[in-house]
């Protein structure tokens, strides 16, 4: 086992919110990125969860009649079952409404003080509830108020001097002590820390908002919410730390290598969260990754537009192997991307029924009519171009695969597939079999084809099992490969995982049935309505 930590984060999510398309994404990618090194022999932490306090939650419960807590209790079971259909294997799942984490939040928010990070002082302004935040742009609150979507507040408020860390923020960033990516997000928030920075409000008066985690010096004020659930990449560390001395209060595990954000929250993390950080004396995350947006058939995706897509419905339309595949293959992380349904269609029907799973039923199918048995033998020049091109992709796919280059990743090994499958149109196994009694070498020829396509899937399964865990399983049994797949290790640098002459093969259902496109119902609140 490589002796190597990794921690991985997902932004927690508002429990309010209906999983949609967008926070499938950042889990998916995060659970790809965690299979991946976990198999490598990592010890890996990966750590999602709800983000619970704050006004927009507590308008929501009291407009179902409900408590904040019974609200949240229900609500956030929307996100753990959907990770459960999702095959996400995060390592804990934490609420904002943990006992544990509020109590590390008040003790985060205690030393702050003690540090004299913290001040007191009158605020007014535009509070935008539906983001939780000031608003101080004269243009933006104009088409705020006229939307209905800000309040004016004034109240005494706690301050984080912010601004004392922006010298430091900025050569961290420049420094790589901290690497944002991709590079535009980067550049774009050097450009921000141009500008002077403000200090940081970090406190609501009970008067106005008491659902959050009270200020421990200063009880008649609960903290702002973006701070209590920032605090969460630490304090979810708990649920690993039991025992861990108290010098050493988030364990082996902290700082995250990776923060998986969305655009949108880029400014609270790398600014906000850093800035905390630093006064807490904690050491920075290595790298913030900020993905991008995914846009419905050209449009946001918004709950008022009513084209927010529902993941479960894909799921239960397409598995959740396909959209998981869909997703990381269709869009460049870090890049915006668009959903239409009869993309992930055609790519379902080309990529994995076809390329994929016909071969792979092809290959299976022969070898089971045929006796059950791979030949044992060695590659010639026939296979032995293909094997080769196995290993420069393997080698191609470990590198953009742990860089987040998912879609360059799969893209590279379906060059393996289309070169597989040509091998197979061009020899026509089906046609050597029937000649073998006649035709030795017509019998070395199928044998070598069969064993060579045979390892490809199988070497294939294990590459391709952080994106689709469940089905490459499947596909990994049936050529042999031993124990289940989330198991397997690699041990050496070698990708190449042979097929053994003593497995027996049996025939199999396909991995990736084919789509009717005409059959297709749409994914969105509002194709529902309309129906
Ligand atoms: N609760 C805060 C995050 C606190 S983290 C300390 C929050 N929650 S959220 O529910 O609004 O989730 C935002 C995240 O969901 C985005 O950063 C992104 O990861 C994901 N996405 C939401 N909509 C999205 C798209 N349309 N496209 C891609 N991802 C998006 O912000």
């Amino acid at each position: 086992m490589v002796d190597e930590r990794f921690y991985i984060t997902t932004p927690i999510y508002y429990v309010n919110d209906v999983p949609h398309l967008g926070h499938a994404y950042t889990t998916i990618a995060a659970d790809a990125i965690s299979r991946f090194h976990r198999m490598r022999g990592r010890d890996v932490f990966f750590l999602t969860g709800t983000d619970e306090h704050g006004q927009k939650v507590a308008q929501a419960a009291a407009a179902r009649g409900l408590s904040e807590q019974q609200h949240c209790d229900e609500l956030h079971q929307n996100f753990r079952a959907l990770w459960t259909g999702l095959d996400i294997s995060n390592d804990a799942f934490i609420r904002t409404t943990d006992p544990e984490h509020k109590d590390q939040v008040r003790a985060a928010l205690q030393k702050l003080w003690d540090d004299g990070w913290i001040y007191e002082q009158d605020y007014e302004g535009w509070y935008n509830v539906s983001d939780e935040m000031f608003v101080t742009d004269g243009d933006e609150i104009e088409r705020l108020k006229a939307a209905g979507r800000v309040e004016f507040v004034k109240e005494s408020n706690y301050f984080f001097k912010m601004s004392a860390f922006q010298d430091r923020l900025v050569s961290a960033i420049e420094s790589g002590e901290l690497t944002l990516r991709p590079e535009s997000r980067r550049n774009e928030v050097l450009g921000f820390l141009r500008q002077p920075l403000g200090d940081l409000s970090i406190s609501r008066p009970k008067s106005r908002l008491g659902w959050g985690v009270e200020l421990p010096f200063a009880t008649d004020h609960v903290c702002y919410v973006w701070v209590d659930a920032l605090l969460n990449y630490c304090t979810g560390l708990r649920y690993l730390n039991e025992g861990t001395p108290a010098d050493d209060q988030y364990g082996p595990f902290w700082p995250a290598d990776y923060h998986l954000i969305g655009k949108d929250i880029l400014t609270t993390h790398s600014v906000y969260w850093t800035t905390i950080l630093m006064a807490l004396e904690l050491p920075l995350p290595r790298h913030i990754f900020a993905h991008g947006w995914w846009t419905f058939e050209g449009q946001k995706m918004s709950k008022s537009m009513g084209n927010v897509v529902d993941p479960n419905r894909l799921i239960a339309e397409f598995g959740s192997d396909a959209l998981r595949y869909f997703v990381l293959r269709q869009m460049p992380f870090g890049q915006d991307g668009d959903f239409a349904a009869a993309g992930l269609v055609e790519r379902i029907n080309s990529d994995l029924a076809n390329d994929l799973g016909n071969l792979a039923s092809r290959v299976l199918n022969l070898v089971a009519r045929d006796g059950g048995h791979f030949a044992p033998g060695e590659a010639t020049e026939a296979t032995q171009p293909l094997l080769d091109e196995f290993n420069a992709a393997a080698a191609d796919f470990e590198r953009d695969f742990a860089d987040f280059g998912f879609a360059v990743a799969l893209r590279r090994v379906w060059e393996v597939l289309s070169a597989t499958n040509k091998l197979i149109q061009d020899t026509e196994p089906w046609r050597l079999v029937k000649e073998r009694d006649e035709d030795a070498a017509a019998g070395h020829l199928y044998d070598e084809v069969m064993r060579s396509s045979g390892s490809i899937l199988k070497s294939l399964a294990a590459l391709l099992y952080p994106v689709m865990p469940r089905q490459m399983g499947v596909l990994w049994s049936a050529l042999g490969g031993a124990g289940d797949l989330s198991d397997y290790r690699y041990t050496g640098g070698d990708r190449w995982l042979p097929v053994s002459p003593e497995t027996l093969v049996e025939k199999g259902d396909a991995l990736f049935p084919r789509i009717d496109a005409k059959s297709v119902p749409s994914f969105t609140e509002r194709a529902e309505q309309g129906r």
